[in-house]
């Protein structure tokens, strides 16, 4: 009997979809599990999609997508960031950030290398790692007072000769993490000294709290990288622009991956969906405002979950600069799935074990604060009803 081959076996299932598969044949549950605001796309993004498939983009677009969309994204790099790309060969458009995960890692890693993961981590980049037959190395970023921050003592220890690739996530789920510019500085000088390849991914780049203009974006590696370094960024659409189910996405890379990431997705994917390509463009040119209105929103929502989560008992929880999630840690803590379970399962609040994110992650549960606030006030107080009954 021919059997699944070893490496798609290696790949574990994501305990954050086992829990979700408990709570989809519950009813009532209060859905915190999944990394998804529940705002639904904006108007202006559906229109432009019907207006893009009544104007025939129907047909296959280029492997790096639509010229006009990586121009747009070149624009957006140079507005937002200050940085600037050649949307010819360092941009190519994906099918959503994890696909963009999907066709970097598989452009840089060896079958046997090593590729060093900074945890608590959504678990996508060391699945991918383990789907080209590379070992995922996590090291975990360390809790100083109630910020994360990278250990980098644990990262010189980790690197062998196999290593060749750093992967790190900035604005972090599940921590809300952002690294600081020394950090950035840091990890780039890192990973020329061991010539590794530096993939960040940072498709919560415009959730990000720490500013006190709103809309202002996490900085990016990209400012502190020259175009040259082995630098590689893995982009969406989904969360800035409500898009989770599009599936669109994108890569900036050196441009050697670059033209290897658009020929290798001619056999994978080909392109994102023309119209969707589109879609795209339109949200890019008019997504600002609305964006700037969710962050409010985001944030009120972040600020009540702290406090509310600060008043519980047995909980501390490190204060988040970006993204959606909140990652309290609950004293005494060993099974983080057991205790969603349980907690699912006698409150219907359904929240995301913290073993699901790798090195780091158990003794703690991950928030998605994206939800309306009667959502959270009700998931705040049945939480904290559990907790006291020990
Ligand atoms: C850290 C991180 N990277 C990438 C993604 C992928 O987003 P998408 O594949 O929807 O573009 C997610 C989604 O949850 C994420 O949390």
């Amino acid at each position: 009997m021919p059997s699944v081959a070893s490496s798609a076996l290696r790949v574990p299932q994501s305990r954050i979809r086992e829990l979700a598969d408990i709570a989809m044949k519950m009813d009532d549950v209060l859905k915190l599990y999944f990394g998804e605001s529940n705002i639904p796309t904006p108007e202006y993004i559906k229109r432009a999609a019907a207006k893009a498939l009544e104007e025939g983009y129907t047909f296959y677009t280029e492997n790096a997508g639509l010229p006009g969309l990586r121009q747009d994204l070149a624009d957006y790099y140079r507005r937002m960031q200050d940085v600037d790309l050649d949307p010819r060969s360092e941009i190519v458009v994906t099918a959503s950030g994890v696909q963009a995960l999907n066709v970097t890692i598989r452009c840089v890693l060896n079958p046997g290398d090593e590729a060093v993961v900074l945890t608590p981590a959504w678990p996508n980049s060391a699945a991918n790692i383990w789907m080209d037959n590379a070992i995922p190395m996590e090291i975990p970023l360390l809790l100083r007072g109630d910020h994360y921050a990278v250990d980098f003592d644990s990262l010189e220890a980790a690197v062998t000769p196999r290593t060749r690739l750093l992967v790190y996530t900035s604005p972090s789920n599940p921590l809300g993490w952002v690294a600081t510019e020394d950090e950035q500085e840091k990890l780039l000088e890192f990973s020329r000294r061991y010539n590794l390849w530096l993939l960040a991914d940072e498709v919560y780049e415009r959730l990000y709290y720490r500013s006190t203009e709103l809309g202002v974006p996490a900085p990016s590696i990209l400012r502190k990288a020259s175009r040259d370094d082995a630098v590689i960024v893995a982009q969406s659409f989904s969360k800035t622009y409500c898009m989770t189910g599009w599936r669109i996405g994108w890569l900036v890379a050196r441009r050697d991956v670059g033209q290897k990431a658009t020929q290798l997705n001619e056999f994978i994917i080909s392109h994102p969906a023309s119209f969707i390509q589109r879609a795209a463009q339109t949200a890019l040119a008019q997504g600002e405002e609305e964006l700037r209105s969710m962050i409010v929103r985001l944030r009120e929502n972040r600020d009540f979950c702290l406090a509310a989560l600060r008043r519980m008992p047995g909980v501390t929880v490190p204060s988040p600069d970006g993204a959606f999630y909140l990652f309290p840690k609950i004293e005494g803590l060993t099974d983080s799935f057991a205790f969603c379970r349980k907690l699912l399962e006698e409150t219907h609040v359904g929240l995301a074990p913290g073993v699901a994110f790798g090195a780091g992650g158990e003794g703690s549960v991950r928030i998605c604060y994206a939800a309306e606030q009667e959502i959270l006030e009700q998931a705040m107080e049945r939480l904290d009803g559990f907790l006291s009954r020990g």
